[in-house]
Parts: structure tokens; sequence; C-alpha cells
């Protein structure tokens, strides 16, 4: 036995128990009373704290081209900060380049990864290009562990609706999943002509160029697409009531979605963009009206939310700063990897939630819907990922007590009630009381399948 957690109070989505694990060469190799150690076993005392699966966040950009510019966090940076937060699997974005096959994308993604990750890590590959046969490289990702894809329905890289449908034409066939970015790209750019054109140049414009059935609308679009299809769709980083509600009704419906929302929509209101440092909260879609927020908290507890993730794709104040005349030069994305985790809790010890919900949205659900068959679970078999967390330690977030490259955080002066203490990658101590415990590289790529 290489490890023993002794006296913790075990944490699933069906509730909570008392109990020793013991783990062998990373793995959960028993869960029970009364665990007895050997001499070389490194024991831990978890007596009044909790004892959690580590986080799996579904959705990163780490080292990201994007907006002119990368974002902050390369995958040891982010991978660093995700540990620290309790969270023990990042899925970064990998964005194919134009006449690439979605393989050698992975490849080219996972030789810069591979060296830095500081947890285990996989992949999405974010598509761009579709033309010349490259739909069905797709297939080499699937039998390579890769079955999750991002059609960005924005941007000027994203794919248009006819690739939109083939895309999830073909994921069926082939036992794939895709998920949307979903906002109306055409009615943002006639708004954001119109604002610019008036003089309207601040990043309150970004939020009204972007209003909130812009989302929506995309949202319908998207689920229209999969139910004629019959293909499974995950739709990522939802922010809206009117979305939310849209995917409850195709739920009830019987089409097979699923729903991402993230700390910031839980958090934050679009009153964000009419602060001083309004910039270095503009993300897409952008933090919404009261309403949507309160939307989203119910359907987080009403079952209706599959999935918490963060987006973290953070960029630096001077570059957020390209913005300050001109809301569409401000570099779209926040950093999140750290705080997910500790803010879901925190929110569960506030009344919001329950910890089991957050387990259930933060590491089982993950797990299961990516095909992570060893993680989000604390059970004999699975990987030792683990978290142990104080439910009573007070902690304020300050971006100096983080540990990603980004030089601010939107997260500064939460105070959170409850923290994790320590954090182990499969059985190896990587975090511990505030310090970085781990070691670039560590991480290994899980390979996946959906079947
Ligand atoms: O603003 C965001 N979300 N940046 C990252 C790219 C994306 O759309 O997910
Ligand atoms: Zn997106
Ligand atoms: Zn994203």
């Amino acid at each position: 036995m290489d490890l023993l957690i002794k006296n913790g109070t075990l944490v699933s989505s069906s509730g909570k128990y008392k109990a020793d694990i013991s783990v062998v060469n990373g793995v959960i190799s028993e869960i029970g009373k009364n665990l007895i150690p050997d001499k070389a076993t490194k024991v831990v005392d978890a007596t009044g704290k909790l004892v959690l699966p580590g986080a799996i966040d579904l959705h990163t950009h780490l080292a990201m081209p994007f907006g002119g510019t990368v974002s902050a966090d390369d995958y040891f940076a982010g991978t660093r900060a995700a540990v620290c937060g309790g969270t023990t699997t990042v899925f970064d974005f990998a964005l194919q380049d134009f006449n690439e096959s979605i393989l050698d994308t992975v490849k080219r993604r996972d030789a810069i990864c591979a060296p830095d990750a500081a947890c285990d890590y996989a992949f999405h590959v974010g598509i761009k290009d579709l033309s010349n046969g490259l739909l069905t490289t797709m297939d080499d990702a699937v039998k390579f562990g890769v079955p999750t894809f991002k059609a960005f329905m924005v941007y000027d890289f994203g794919v248009q609706d006819g690739d939109l449908f083939r895309l999830l034409e073909h994921s069926k066939k082939i036992g794939a999943r895709v998920s949307v970015h979903a906002e109306n790209r055409d009615a943002i750019a006639v708004l954001t002509k119109r604002f610019l054109e008036e003089g309207k140049t601040s990043a309150w414009y970004h939020y009204m160029s972007r209003p909130e059935w812009v989302e929506e609308e995309a949202d319908i679009r998207a689920i229209n697409f999969a139910k004629a299809l019959g293909a499974p769709l995950y739709i990522v980083h939802v922010g809206s009531k009117g979305g939310i509600e849209a995917i409850e009704r195709a739920k009830k419906e019987g089409v097979e979605v699923y729903a991402e929302t993230c700390p910031q929509y839980l958090e934050f209101t679009s009153d964000v963009y009419k602060r001083t440092d309004a910039r270095d909260f503009v993300c897409s879609p952008p933090m919404k009206g009261k309403k949507s927020k309160d939307a989203l908290w119910r359907a987080i507890n009403m079952g209706v939310v599959d999935t918490v993730a963060t987006d973290h794709c953070p960029f630096q104040k001077t570059e957020k700063d390209w913005g300050k005349d001109d809301f569409t030069k401000i570099p779209n994305g926040c950093a999140g990897v750290e705080n997910m985790y500790p803010y879901m809790l925190s929110e569960a010890n506030k009344g919001k939630t329950t910890i089991e919900t957050v387990v259930k949205l933060c590491s089982e659900n993950p797990a299961k819907l990516s095909g992570c068959k060893k993680k989000g679970f604390l059970k004999p078999g699975y990987d030792a990922d683990i978290v142990i967390y104080d439910p009573k330690l007070d902690f304020t977030i300050t971006n100096e007590k983080m540990h990603s490259d980004c030089d601010h955080t939107i997260w500064e002066g939460k105070k959170l009630k409850g923290y994790p203490v320590m954090t182990f990658s499969r059985g190896r101590l990587v975090y511990e009381n505030g310090e970085f415990k781990g070691e670039r590289g560590w991480g290994k790529m899980v390979k996946r399948s959906l079947k």
C-alpha cells in the first residue's frame, strides 16, 4: 500500500460516508473501515475533512492562439493551477489548422502538452475545416481515443451550418459526439458594426452586441439539427435563461442533449460590463442578466445542467487593454480552472446546492460523458485522483494566491467557505495548503471511448 487516507468523509452523488481509502500504484485499491497501513505507507489523517474525487474540467483553452495572441497559461501553468484548485483532469481544445487531418491536430498539440502537463489531460478537437475529405479523418481520432469535437457557430474560423449538419450526421455514425459554441454569428456581426459606427466602443457593447436571444437562437438551431439527425449534442458554456430552458424542453422531448455551464455565469451578471475593469470580464458568450443567472442555478438543482466546466482562457491585462477604445479588440476569455471546484463547493456550503450535486457536475458526469472510464469516482480500480477538502477553511481569492501565469483574476476578492487542502493525482501529492507540489510532465493523456 502506497497511500492511506484515514477517517475522512467520502462524497459521491449519492451521499456521504466515513471510510478509509488505500492506494497502490496510483489506483484506489480498497475502501473500508480501519484499513491497516504497511510500514512504507504514507498515511494522511482526514478527520473532519471531506474526501472527494478530483474534478474534471471538460473545457479549457491552454496555449491557444486566439484573439490575436495566445492564451496566457501554457500546458504547465494551466495544469498547475488546475491541481491547486482540486481539478485533476483537464480537457483542452486542440484547434485544427486548415487543411489538417483531425488526428494530426491531436498529435501536434499532444507534442506540446505531454512534456508540460502536471495532471492528466485529454483533448477535444475544435473543427475548422471539413473540405477535401477531412470530415472522415474524425474516424482516426475516435480510434485513437479522442471521440469529442467542438463546432464554433461563431468566430471567423468557426463552421457554417452545413458543416455543423455534416459533423452531427457523421458523429452519430462513428460513436463520436459534437459540442457547440452556440451564438448567432450574423446577428452579432450586424450589431457589432452598428455599435462601432455609432462610436459605442466600450466593453458594455460586447454584451449589448450579444443579446440574450443570440445564444438561445443558436442553441435551438443546434438542437433542431441534432433532433432531426438523432445525433447526440453537447452545448458548452450555456449562460442564458432562454438557452437552458430550450435544452430542458428538448430533454423532455427525448433529444440527447447535454448542457454545460460555467462558474462565471453562476456568479456574475452583465453588470460587470459597467465596471472600470469590465474588459477583464469579456468572454463569449458574455455574462447575462440576473434572470439568466437564477435560471442556471435552478437548472443545476433540477438536474437539467449536466456538467460545470470553466472555459479557462486567460489573457494578460495588457492584451485586454488592446480593446480599451474598441471592444472587438479585447481577446475573449477569462481564467477559472483553479476556481471551479472551490467556488462550486463553497456555494454548496452556503446552501445554493449540495456537495453531492457538485461532485456529480464537476467529476462524475464529466467522467461518464467524456468516456474517462477510470476517473470521476472514489471506487476500487479507479485512478487515485483525490481531493481532501476542509469545509471550514475560509479562503479569499486573490491573484497572488493563484497558480496561473495570468496577471489578474475576475474572481479577485471572492470569499469562499471551505477550500481544498490536498490534491492527489494518481496517488501522487500535487497540492498541499496553498502550494503546488507536483511536477511538469507528470500528466498522461487519457484515451477515451464513448461506447
Ligand atoms: O471567451 C471565450 N469563451 N474564449 C474561449 C473560446 C471559446 O469560445 O470557448
Ligand atoms: Zn466557446
Ligand atoms: Zn471555450
